[in-house]
């Protein structure tokens, strides 16, 4: 996730662009650039936070600019990474955010015309495009540029030889338009420009927007005249940060379709099924998985998929105690949002001091971790403010997904048809997501319900029981209600002793071998007069005859239905503790990175 934007107007852009990445850092802070027109093209970029970018850029004149804060995807962090990336001819400068997945293929097209490429992301490929494209109006070269472009994108484009223009398009990535007067605002999110201008635009996928200090106008793909709607905003800045939610945590539930979306893109193939997951060997006899809390919930479920897609052995160990006891051969995977618990990283330096191949699963591009791993694959989710882990667990899920897709398929465990239809659930998976988050109102209602116990349990088997696990940690660590989560076949061994009428229970019911079992279990609890919540597939139509309430989840291919359940667990936490009045985001006791042990 990375956040752009554009200016255009009376005053000093490079000043307001500065202004705007400021308010955009939350989607991403390793690098940063601007590119002003004025006689000519001045651009500046540095790697680090925005402030470093604004303590060390020289002076730049003129009146329309773009810019960018970048959350690397594609290559190293680095100032040549940074955007914007410019034309051979220096004339065109663009910011994107979004990933191009068929950029190599334009690479090569694109070199074997004589372009040269300066950096190695995905991005460039876009200004070179353009360029190509270019025939003295940048509107025109950008609407054929984009026809080669395959992926999420939102553009902002600027030319030399029409200085006083801006050129943006969108394609599933975020961008809107700021309208002011005698100045126009273009950008990832309205808190960017929101200190400016609260008149918004939204411009539709493929609607290319052409913005002049007093005019913006916008054309569709075949050059159509656009009449479009403005909006007034009623935001403070604060409120405009969280996108008007009231919570970072609630804005990072929502953000799941798009960052599943990001986690997959570029990453497999549905046409020739196919999964691409950088340079990861294949050749591991025994994974063992370290983590901490969310991600070692993570690293559990992962440990189910890979086991059955892929047949390699997999131990799944507490970072806290594999260090000290850990057996430590084989393939290391340590899971970790930020890259710098401390747990995580002692246990991946004893697994390297052993001879282990370390791999790291990773949200944050350059932490630590990044630096002491063998490898590195990122969950791509953007900044996660919010205390509670919620897009990076099921991202984290999203990645363990490809790994045991691309070992199962290269040690011919996967068959081609399996591989095609798990390839195919997962493309599936933002917009049943988008589903799942339209049953809000109705989980917000089942969370009233539950607010005043005192006890919740969460139950599941399989894959469905590190889920329970996760699902209590979510509760108890935002709402401070006890919870616990069980394999539901343990209850009978000791917990049962706990139930009676002011005990909750949610149990996660898949349509898979163990759900008879789990319903027997569900009549167990009944008998002992505890309430049961139900999550459970759309398909199932029994279930209500045995729960008191049910949350249905879409059908989909096992495994794959982990993230919408995740999902349906934190809006659970989420509504409980918002009606507790709890600090949500901030939650007593605890730190969003735990770097001590
Ligand atoms: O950054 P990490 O993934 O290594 O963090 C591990 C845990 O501290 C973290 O998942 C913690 O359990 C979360 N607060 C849970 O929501």
């Amino acid at each position: 996730m990375c956040g752009i934007a554009g200016y255009v107007g009376y005053r000093n852009a490079s000043d307001v662009l500065i202004d705007c990445l400021k308010r955009l850092e939350y989607r991403g802070y390793d690098s940063a650039g601007i590119a002003v027109a004025n006689k000519k093209l001045s651009i500046f970029k540095a790697t680090g936070e925005i402030d470093s970018l604004r303590e060390n850029m020289p002076k730049m004149h003129g009146s329309a600019g773009i810019g960018h804060t970048r959350w690397a995807t594609h290559g190293k962090v680095s100032k040549e990474n940074a955007h914007p990336h410019i034309s051979c001819d220096k004339k065109i400068a663009i910011v994107h955010n979004g990933i191009i997945e068929n950029f190599k293929y334009l690479k090569e097209q694109l070199e074997g015309k004589g372009h040269q490429f300066n950096s190695e992301t995905d991005s460039e490929v876009i200004a070179h495009l353009i360029e190509e494209e270019y025939k003295g109006n940048l509107e025109d070269a950008v609407a054929s540029a984009i026809k080669n472009l395959r992926g999420a994108y939102a553009i902002v484009a600027i030319s030399i030889d029409e200085p006083e223009k801006i050129v943006a398009v969108r394609k599933e990535s975020p961008l809107v338009v700021g309208a002011g007067d005698g100045e126009n605002f273009v950008a990832s999110d309205i808190p960017a420009f929101l200190g400016y201008t609260n008149r918004v635009i939204h411009p539709n996928d493929g609607e290319i927007c052409i913005m002049e200090k007093d005019s913006i106008k916008f054309i569709n793909e075949k050059g159509k005249e656009l009449n479009k709607e403005e909006e007034v905003v009623n935001w403070d800045i604060e409120d405009a940060e969280k996108s008007g939610y009231r919570h970072f945590m609630l804005k990072e539930i929502h953000e799941q379709p798009s960052t599943i979306y990001n986690a997959l893109t570029g990453r497999i193939s549905e046409i020739e099924p196919h999964v691409e997951l950088e340079d990861l060997e294949s050749d591991m006899d025994e994974i063992t998985i370290t983590a901490c809390g969310t991600s070692f919930y993570a690293g559990m479920v992962g440990k189910y998929i890979i086991e059955k897609l892929a047949r390699i052995p997999v131990s799944v160990e507490l970072s806290s105690e594999y260090r000290y006891f850990g057996r430590k051969s084989g393939t290391v995977v340590a899971i970790t949002q930020s890259g710098e618990t401390a747990d995580t990283i002692g246990a991946v330096k004893e697994a390297k001091r052993n001879g282990c191949n370390t791999i790291a699963i990773t949200n944050v591009t350059g932490s630590s971790i990044t630096r002491i791993t063998d490898f590195s694959i990122f969950t791509r989710c953007g900044p996660e403010i919010g205390v509670a882990a919620t897009k990076t667990f099921t991202a984290q899920i999203a990645v363990l997904f490809l790994i045991a897709l691309k070992l199962g398929m290269e040690n011919f465990y996967l068959r081609g048809d399996e591989l095609r239809e798990y390839v195919s659930a997962l493309r599936q998976l933002p917009s049943r997501l988008e589903k799942v988050l339209g049953k809000e109102d109705e989980i917000a209602g089942i969370a009233k319900k539950l607010k005043d116990y005192d006890s919740i349990f969460f139950i599941g088997r399989g894959v469905n029981y590190p889920l329970a696990l996760e699902g209590a940690l979510k509760l108890k660590e935002i709402s401070y209600i006890h919870s616990e989560g069980f394999a539901a076949g343990e209850l009978k061994h000791g917990p049962f002793a706990l139930l009676d009428e002011k005990t909750a229970v949610v149990a996660i019911v898949a349509k898979d071998a163990v759900r008879d079992k789990m319903l027997s279990n569900i009549g167990e609890i009944k008998a002992r007069n505890a309430t049961v919540i139900a999550i459970a597939d759309e398909s199932d139509e029994e279930i209500d005859k045995y729960a008191d309430h049910v949350i249905r989840f879409p059908s989909l291919p096992e495994f794959v239905s982990s993230i919408p359940i995740a999902v349906i667990l934190q809006l659970i936490a989420y509504h409980v503790a918002n009606l507790r009045g709890c600090p949500i985001d901030k939650p007593r006791n605890l730190a969003k990175s735990v770097t001590v042990e």
